[in-house]
């Protein structure tokens, strides 16, 4: 079987990733669970639950097929947004009927989004090789509230050996951000590679931050 991981990875660019995941979005679900072992409920979720009230405007950015959107709405998050490049995966999101509005945007570009719109933003498995860039964060800042969450899962690889240290650093150093918690490495794929772990992270969006941004 073709490893569906590693060939959406390789894209060389936004067109063939969104075609790639629009080929793949009515078997992503099954393929992800039953041949690769992903966890039923992601960890990121109970590191939501921890900081973001439930009644928060969310965006989940890279929503996919709605897997995040499902585990936030069962845990009573009604006020969610998804966002992503594949209308493929946006439409098999829909069926979830969990979104109160999914769009086509893609990250690393401006964001149809007013400044200070979310309470919160989730990013599950979306930044990764070949996918979401790291200035994707200047954005979702931008339409992030003061004292906003950005929650995401980062490969801890991945995060040495791209340019994404360097741009949390950075942030970090700005005091644009600020990290509250990483969760535990968790095997995301142990099906399929027991090596690839994920983390969550969870950042505040302080508000000398966003002063400094605008
Ligand atoms: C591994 S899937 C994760 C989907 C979902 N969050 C989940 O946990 O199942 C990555 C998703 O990110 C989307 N994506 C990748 N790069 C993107 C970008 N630059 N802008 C918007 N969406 C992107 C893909 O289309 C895909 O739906």
């Amino acid at each position: 079987m073709l490893n569906k991981v590693k060939w959406v990875y390789s894209s060389q660019n936004n067109q063939e990733l969104a075609q790639r995941y629009d080929q793949w979005s009515k078997k992503y679900e099954q393929d992800l669970t039953e041949n690769f072992g992903r966890p039923t409920r992601e960890p990121i979720v109970d590191l939501t639950i921890k900081y973001v009230p439930k009644n928060a405007h969310i965006l989940d950015a890279g929503a996919g097929t709605g897997l995040m959107g499902q585990w936030l709405n069962e845990e009573g998050y009604k006020n969610l947004v998804g966002i992503d490049l594949s209308l493929g995966m946006l439409a098999e999101a829909k069926k979830k009927n969990v979104y109160t509005d999914l769009r086509q945007m893609v990250l690393g570009e401006p964001l149809d989004f007013p400044n200070d719109n979310f309470d919160a933003v989730t990013a599950c498995g979306v930044f990764t090789y070949g996918h979401a860039p790291s200035n994707s964060f200047d954005e979702l800042i931008r339409v992030t509230k003061q004292g906003g969450y950005i929650i995401f899962t980062l490969r801890p690889d991945f995060y040495e050996k791209s340019d994404f240290k360097a741009k949390i650093m950075d942030l970090e150093t700005q005091k644009k951000w600020q990290l509250i918690e990483q969760g535990e490495p968790y095997k995301a794929e142990p099906k399929a590679q027991s090596d690839l772990y994920l983390q969550t992270w969870v950042i505040k969006i302080s508000n000398q931050g966003k002063k400094i941004l605008k």
